[in-house]
């Protein structure tokens, strides 16, 4: 049967051939059991829901046996033999351009180079799921390969609801993850109700058809350390960045680090991980002893080297002895997964990697009481070179959260509301007031045509839109236009593809309208084929999460989510091609509100219509949110704004002078 017959067979009539268990691929780690009796019957009724009764019987013990053994069922047998990656647009079966472009999509985050735990349907963070099971993949396929433009495909946490009639102009999939009654919303209720099969983690990119494999992470990372190096008035050259983790986003440290020209000293405990990162060139150095790590430290630092070393060990340890080695460290931060601190995202010092792994198994409050105590030691430490000039700050892993529980030394002197801790998180002083309310994010594009080549024009194209506006930008914005510019010259020499043929840069909603266009154009004159734009759900709009994407709003809203539905709700009747509303993403079920859209060009008249309509409200959605909160650069953002465009009206704050207090 050929790929097209396959994807139009949806789930075959005839049982497919068991699969066994395949242990040459990454698999996800078995859930904990959490249902009843009860809820395991109900578990296995909703999962038979999707086939033919006569099936039943054959089915009913192999689900079972997947409940038991991972916690979840897959369907592992519905798995589809050929192989999925993102194949160019014109290998889809179907009848609407727009639903085969999702389609490329959706391979994409299933491709084994691409995705985390392929088998699982999971694309990264460990549980960031694109289906639940392979039945509703198999559907969803079937859906994309028969809908017209003139359908819309409902998405229910992975499970397709099924083909609507709408209208050319409405999105062609309309998805939502994850979303629960506030009051249901705990992590343990994502265990009960994914293992139930009625809901999923769609992560931010996983469930949204938008992951462009680690290139998102690299050019995110990239930013912040160069921002981070201008917070502190300091050139990267000859600087110094430490800070810990080669895991799956941690491990773009180094890379960005090089990218910025600074000297990175990255800690990982995991022999494995640091040989990983190694192998694929993202960390130039491996150094086990931190004698030898400080005279080679110090030597790129007096040389004002661009090297990236990983330190192969502990990051309390790196702290505690740059400090004894009087060693200036200019700018820090800490990469462990403190999300997930007592299941092996953080290792404590003192311990080896295997005697930690024993303890958590064997004697979890011991190990509460080490990870506890580690972070207790290593603030210690990281005061220590603050009051010598270090600028510390958290990336979004809960670093300072955990660190306060422990009872460790972070709390501000005088703590302000948003402002609890000694430092602040990488958004509140670098992504929030320099990017965001700016309305500069995460665009990115995929060239459905799949070739390189084409890649390289919208590269270009990209290229020349940025320097063509740079050269009228206000003063306020120019660095970040810069910066772009400089990325996205060097993008190509990086060879930051993986997967699909796609590009990142942060672009605000001037720039990524007029790139837009700018491809819609060359697709009209036949220079590129069709080009799918999206962004990460780490923008400026789409999130709602207030120790990250929100954490430097400071009126009190930042635990409010109406921000990330109206994007949602606004992209959807503005032309977008699909659209997407998660909860939990990065940071952790019911932490957040995420969304975010797909769109695809095809060079007609409409398309530019509905990406000057869509891309505006896009961004300038989020620039009004955070101008009312009275983030001067979102003031400055939107009043400019106004003065271009008369139809834009956005209410806006009066200050009150503080002494009235
Ligand atoms: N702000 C952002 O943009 C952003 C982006 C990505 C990730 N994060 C957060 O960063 C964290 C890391 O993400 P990840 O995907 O890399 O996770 P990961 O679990 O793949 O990697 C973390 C690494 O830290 C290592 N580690 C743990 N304790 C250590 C210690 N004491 N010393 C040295 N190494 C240690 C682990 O061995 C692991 O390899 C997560 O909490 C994630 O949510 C934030």
């Amino acid at each position: 049967m050929t790929f097209k017959d396959e994807i139009l067979q949806g789930i075959p009539k005839q049982l497919p051939e068991a699969k066994p268990y395949d242990t040459g691929v990454n698999h996800a780690p078995k859930r904990k059991k959490i249902l009843s009796a009860e809820e395991e019957t109900l578990a296995l009724k909703n999962a038979l829901r999707y086939f033919n009764p006569e099936h039943h019987a054959t089915l009913l013990p192999e689900f079972k046996k997947e409940l038991k053994d991972y916690g979840r069922i897959y369907m592992y047998r519905y798995r589809p033999d050929y192989k999925i990656y993102a194949r160019p647009i014109a290998e889809y079966p179907g009848k609407s351009e727009q639903a085969k472009a999702i389609m490329l999509m959706i391979q994409n985050n299933l491709d084994h180079a691409v995705a985390q735990h392929p088998h699982e349907l999971i694309t990264y963070g460990g549980n960031g799921a694109v289906f639940q099971n392979w039945a509703q993949y198999r559907l969803v396929m079937q859906y994309l390969a028969e809908m017209t433009d003139e359908q819309t495909l409902v998405m229910y946490s992975g499970h397709p609801l099924g083909l609507f009639p709408s209208h050319k102009d409405a999105p062609r999939v309309v998805v939502t993850n994850g979303m629960m009654i506030p009051n249901y919303s705990q992590p343990d209720d994502w265990e009960k109700f994914n293992a139930l099969g009625v809901t999923q983690y769609g992560q931010m990119t996983a469930g949204s058809y938008m992951y462009i494999g680690p290139q998102g992470i690299v050019h995110g990372t990239t930013i912040t350390v160069l921002n981070g190096f201008r917070k502190i008035k300091k050139e990267p050259s000859g600087g110094l960045f430490v800070t810990s983790g080669l895991g799956g986003m941690s491990g773009a440290q180094p890379k960005a680090g090089n990218i910025a020209g600074c000297v990175t000293v990255c800690a990982e405990v995991n022999k494995k991980a640091t040989k990983t990162r190694y192998s694929q060139g993202w960390v130039d150095e491996v150094i086990s002893d931190l004698d030898e790590l400080s005279v080679r430290v110090q030597k790129a630092i007096t040389a004002k080297e661009t090297v990236s070393i990983a330190y192969d060990g502990n990051i309390v340890d790196v702290w505690e002895h740059f400090d004894k080695e009087n060693i200036k460290i200019d700018l820090g931060s800490d990469q462990t997964s403190l999300h997930n601190p007592w299941a092996g995202g953080y290792y404590p010092a003192g311990l080896s990697y295997e005697e930690a792994n024993e303890m958590m198994a064997n004697n979890p409050e011991k190990f509460k009481e080490e990870v506890q105590k580690s972070l207790r030691r290593q603030t210690e430490a990281i005061n220590k070179h603050t009051e010598n000039g270090t600028y510390f700050f958290d990336y979004g892993n809960a670093f300072l959260l955990e660190a306060s529980r422990a009872g460790a030394n972070v709390m501000a002197d005088n703590p302000e509301l948003g402002r609890e801790f000694k430092y602040p998180s990488y958004v509140q002083d670098i992504m929030g007031p320099m990017c965001f309310d700016y309305g500069f994010g995460p665009f990115r594009w995929v060239c459905a045509s799949g070739k390189p080549e084409d890649l390289q024009k919208t590269d270009d194209l990209a290229c020349e839109v940025l320097e063509k506006i740079m050269k009228n930008s206000p003063s306020e914005i120019q660095q970040q236009m810069q910066d772009n510019i400089t990325w996205i010259k060097g993008a190509q020499e990086n060879k930051l593809v993986v997967g699909s043929q796609a590009r990142i840069l942060y672009a605000d909603a001037e720039g990524r309208m007029k790139i837009a266009s700018a491809f819609n154009k060359a697709i009209s004159e036949g220079k590129i084929g069709p080009v799918i734009l999206g962004r990460d759900h780490h923008d400026v709009s789409g999130t709602d999460s207030p120790y990250r994407e929100t954490s430097n709003i400071y009126d009190g809203s930042r635990f409010t989510a109406d921000m990330a539905i109206h994007n949602v709700i606004g992209d959807s009747f503005r032309g977008a091609t699909w659209v997407s509303i998660h909860n939990g993403g990065g940071v952790g079920w019911g932490e957040v509100i995420n969304g975010g859209f797909g769109m695809v060009l095809d060079g007609s008249t409409n398309a530019q219509r509905r990406l000057e309509s869509m891309l505006f409200w896009d961004v300038n959605n989020g620039i009004a949110r955070r101008s009312w909160a009275r983030n001067d650069e979102a003031i400055f953002a939107i009043k400019r704004e106004m003065d271009r465009n008369p139809n834009l009206k956005v209410t806006l704050p009066n200050f009150v002078d503080e002494s009235l207090f």
